[in-house]
């Protein structure tokens, strides 16, 4: 069985990481890396490859930065010259980037059967690039791998034939649980940055609603910069972000009070979150890593696809106010909460395994 996987951005990388080690364990499978080259930066792609030893890839299309359009237009057709190359029986696509649709759109046009890992999110947001992308993905995809039951019935809604649909848990989660120990005893970044554990929020900020909006970049810098008044903010700083900060000159206004650092490898990000008094983001991954870890998350968006963490009480909503920010952290202070298990809500941690079953014949 010849599998074509594809993926490009910093979230793929890891998802990948935990289903391509039991992928290239099962008799066989052969599996044929496209890596897009969405992501670049050693910090956004390489350190990934080397410390999860996910193999190098068979193809790097070097794609690259661009507009939505010419982005996912060029990714379409370096990805449908491998599949016309390689004639694999599926393409394996994961999560929700531009890098996704193309996996999918350059097969299904091929009449490749495409698998979607992450299948079935929905923040009902139209307006996110993500959702357009995981929207048109499920519709063209044989087999869809849902990390949840919610994301189960967002697809029968939408009218995705129930065979399709496999229920299989989060491979962040089968990652998580796989990298936890390594990340423990292998990274030193709390002792680098003179950190106590929970004693500093953890912060992400990259989601484009957020950094294309100069108002909404301003509360959410506004916010982290009050909440650094009470203990030091880390923020492992994304690229896209960065970027617009410093080309708009902000970063003493924006910057000044954090502690700034360049994006981690998983491990070190791991390390980060596991021992992080809370975690304020606007990521889906670290979100639902936050959960996994047990950390009290403030998300800064208004809306998520991880409902589970919001409805167990370990995810609150404060889109982009600083005043909401601010005061969701100081009641953190005051009143930290139990939180609780995050095994029944994101599977066992053999959503992998359960993927390459299903598509073993
Ligand atoms: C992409 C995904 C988003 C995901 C995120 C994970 C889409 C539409 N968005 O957003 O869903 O949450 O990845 O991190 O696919 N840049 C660099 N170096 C890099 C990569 C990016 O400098 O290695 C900068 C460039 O200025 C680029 C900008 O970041 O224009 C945005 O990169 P892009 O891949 O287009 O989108 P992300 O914001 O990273
Ligand atoms: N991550 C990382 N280093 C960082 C920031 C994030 O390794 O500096 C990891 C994080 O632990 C999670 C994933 O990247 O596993 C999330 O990716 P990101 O926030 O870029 O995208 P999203 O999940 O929002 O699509």
């Amino acid at each position: 069985m010849k599998i074509v996987t594809i993926i490009g951005a910093r979230p793929q990388f890891i998802k990948a990481a935990a289903v391509s080690r039991v992928l290239r364990a099962s008799d066989g499978m052969d599996e044929i890396l496209v890596h897009t080259g969405q992501h670049y930066d050693a910090n956004m792609s390489d350190v990934f490859f080397d410390e999860l030893e996910i193999p190098r890839p068979d193809y790097h299309l070097g794609i690259g930065s661009a507009s939505h359009g010419a982005q996912t237009g060029r990714m379409l057709e370096g990805i449908e010259q491998v599949v016309l190359e390689r004639q694999p029986d599926w393409v394996l696509v994961y999560g929700d980037t531009n890098s996704t649709l193309a996996g999918a759109l350059a097969a299904v046009k091929l009449h490749i059967p495409v698998a979607h890992v992450e299948a079935g999110l929905r923040s009902f947001n139209r307006r996110m690039p993500e959702e357009i992308n995981r929207v048109l993905t499920d519709q063209v995809s044989d087999l869809l791998f849902t990390p949840t039951e919610v994301a189960s019935a967002h697809l029968r809604r939408e009218g995705i034939p129930e065979a399709r649909i496999h229920l299989v848990g989060d491979v962040m989660y089968d990652a998580s649980l796989f990298y936890r120990e390594k990340a423990r005893q292998q990274t030193h970044i709390l002792a680098r940055l003179g950190l106590t554990p929970q004693s500093y929020v953890l912060a992400t900020v990259h989601r484009a609603e957020n950094t294309d909006d100069p108002h909404r970049l301003r509360e959410i810098f506004t916010g982290l910069q009050r909440v650094a008044e009470h203990m030091p903010v880390v923020l492992p700083l994304h690229p896209r972000t960065r970027h617009i900060i410093e080309g708009q000159g902000l970063t003493e206004q924006y910057l000044s009070r954090l502690t700034l650092i360049d994006p981690v490898g998983y491990l070190e990000m791991v390390a980060l979150e596991e021992s992080a008094f809370a975690i304020t983001t606007d990521s889906g991954g670290v979100q639902k890593e936050a959960f996994f870890y047990r950390v009290p998350c403030v998300t800064l968006r208004d809306e998520t696809e991880w409902v589970e963490t919001v409805e167990a009480g370990a995810n609150q909503l404060v889109g982009a106010d600083a005043d909401r920010l601010a005061h969701a952290i100081e009641r953190l202070i005051d009143h930290p909460p139990a939180l609780p298990d995050p095994g029944p809500y994101y599977g066992e941690g053999h959503a992998s395994t359960h993927i390459v079953h299903t598509l073993t014949p």
